[in-house]
Order: C-alpha cells, then sequence, then structure tokens
C-alpha cells in the first residue's frame, strides 16, 4: 500500500547516502595514499590535506543531507526537521570553516608562502561559502524566529529554495575545480596525464561529486517526492506552514 513514488525516493536516497559514504572514504584514501596523509601546521603540505577532506564531508556530504532531511525524515513534525535541517548545516559550516583555516594557513607556512585567492576555484569556492553564510542567517530569520509573520514565511520560501540548491550546486562545481588542481598540481611522478592510481582515483572522487550532487538535486526538487504535512506539524502551537 506504500506510494510508488515513495518506494523510487528510497531507493535513490540509499544510493545516495552509499555515493557520499565512498565520496569520502575515497578522499580519505587520497590523501592517505598519495599525499602523506593528515598533518598539523608543523608540516604545510599535510596540513592542506584537511582541507579536501572536510569540504567532502562537511560542504558536500552534509550540506547535500541537510538539504534532504524533510523529503527522507518525511514522518517526523515540521519543527523538529526544520531544527535538524539548522543543526546539519552549523554542522557543515564548522566543518567548512576549518577546512578553509586549513587551506589558508598552509599556503601562509608553506616556504615560500603560496598566494591567496587567486584561483577560480578558490574565488568560486569561497563565493558558494559566503552563500551558504547568508542563506543561513536569512534562513534562521525567517523560518526559526518567532514572531515572523505566515505570509513573509511563504514568500521567503521559492528564494530559500533557489539559493539554498545554487549554494550547493556551486559548492559542487568548486570542489571538482579544487580536486582538478590539485591533481594537476601534486601528480607529478608519474605525472596525471599517464592516467597513474592516483589520478585515476581523482577522477572517480570527481564524479561521485558530480553524481552525488546531480541525486541531491532530483531527489529534492522532484515534485512527486514532496513531503506532505502531517497532523502533527499543526497540533501543537506550530510556526509551521503547509508551504514550507
Ligand atoms: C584552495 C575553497 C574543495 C583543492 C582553496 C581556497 C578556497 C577554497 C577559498 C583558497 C585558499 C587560499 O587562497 O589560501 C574550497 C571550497 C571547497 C573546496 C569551498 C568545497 C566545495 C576542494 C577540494 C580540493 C581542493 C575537494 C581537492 C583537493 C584546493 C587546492 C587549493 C585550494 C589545491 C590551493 C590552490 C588554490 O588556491 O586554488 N579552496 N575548496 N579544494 N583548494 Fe579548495
Amino acid at each position: 500500500n506504500m506510494d510508488p513514488a515513495l518506494i523510487n525516493f528510497k531507493v535513490l536516497y540509499v544510493l545516495t547516502q552509499l555515493c557520499g559514504l565512498t565520496m569520502i572514504v575515497l578522499v580519505g584514501t587520497w590523501i592517505g595514499q598519495h599525499f602523506g596523509g593528515l598533518g598539523g601546521s608543523s608540516n604545510p603540505k599535510l596540513e592542506f590535506n584537511w582541507h579536501p577532506l572536510f569540504m567532502t564531508i562537511g560542504f558536500i556530504y552534509l550540506y547535500g543531507n541537510s538539504i534532504l532531511v524533510y523529503r527522507g525524515f518525511r514522518t517526523t513534525r515540521k519543527k523538529t526537521l526544520k531544527l535538524t535541517h539548522a543543526g546539519i548545516h552549523m554542522a557543515a559550516f564548522v566543518l567548512t570553516v576549518i577546512a578553509l583555516k586549513t587551506v589558508f594557513d598552509s599556503h601562509n607556512l608553506n616556504s615560500p608562502p603560496i598566494p591567496n585567492l587567486y584561483s577560480l576555484h578558490s574565488w568560486l569556492g569561497l563565493s558558494a561559502v559566503i552563500i551558504f553564510s547568508l542563506q543561513y542567517v536569512a534562513g534562521f530569520v525567517a523560518f526559526l524566529a518567532p514572531g515572523i509573520r505566515e505570509n513573509y514565511k511563504i514568500a521567503m520560501m521559492p528564494l530559500h529554495i533557489y539559493f539554498g540548491l545554487f549554494g550547493f550546486v556551486l559548492a559542487i562545481a568548486s570542489a571538482v575545480m579544487g580536486l582538478t588542481e590539485k591533481a594537476i598540481f601534486a601528480i607529478t611522478s608519474p605525472p596525471y596525464s599517464t592516467l597513474p592510481p592516483a589520478g585515476i582515483l581523482a577522477n572517480v572522487i570527481g564524479v561521485l561529486y558530480v553524481v552525488f550532487g546531480a541525486l541531491v538535486v532530483y531527489l529534492a526538487t522532484e515534485p512527486s517526492y514532496r513531503r506532505k504535512p502531517i497532523p502533527e506539524d499543526t497540533a501543537l502551537l506550530s510556526s509551521g506552514s503547509a508551504n514550507e
């Protein structure tokens, strides 16, 4: 008696998680096997390696999963989902800030220092983080702060959805660029152009970023997967609206 759309959703949701977790494990494998693993600020090369790892866990995997909470946990009441959404996004943000700190540190501590913010990757990546941050504050004010009028929330929702997905897609695009840069800079003996194991792994990780991103956007936008309001949403004095 289960809605067929929900069965499709579940299959794709599990696939999304497998994709996301594989992506994280492979980034760990990549930096561990080919770039010396993780290290502190005494070794800028190793400190850099936190950057791709924490961006992948925080700014890709958690960001994507936070987008999916409403559809993935549709039987949970709205208020709890909103707090979970805000909470996972906060965890994503903390990891993202650490990932930024480690890359800036590793550039500044390198001898000679590596220039900051020269690449397209860094411009678009930082833009994605700024969009995410503004979106977080706007979402908090619009949907979690008390006393906001219902028609204001309804008016804000399309913007919130658009900028949320835009920031996420920009994060995926930035991650792919960063990965490409690192592959060209650091896979040198044998070089990336000879398709060595480190290069193949980089390419597989990049494909997984894109597939993960594509699945998240599809699951978040397909109309038949939309969460329908449940009685608990309005049973208590709640600020949830049927339209969120
Ligand atoms: C540098 C953001 C993911 C590789 C940077 C910088 C930023 C940034 C702002 C500039 C740091 C500085 O100027 O000192 C992001 C964001 C990501 C992301 C928001 C997530 C979406 C990745 C990934 C890799 C990577 C997955 C793969 C290895 C690099 C490299 C640099 C760098 C090699 C140094 C060269 C450069 O400045 O472009 N990243 N990054 N990044 N990132 Fe990422």
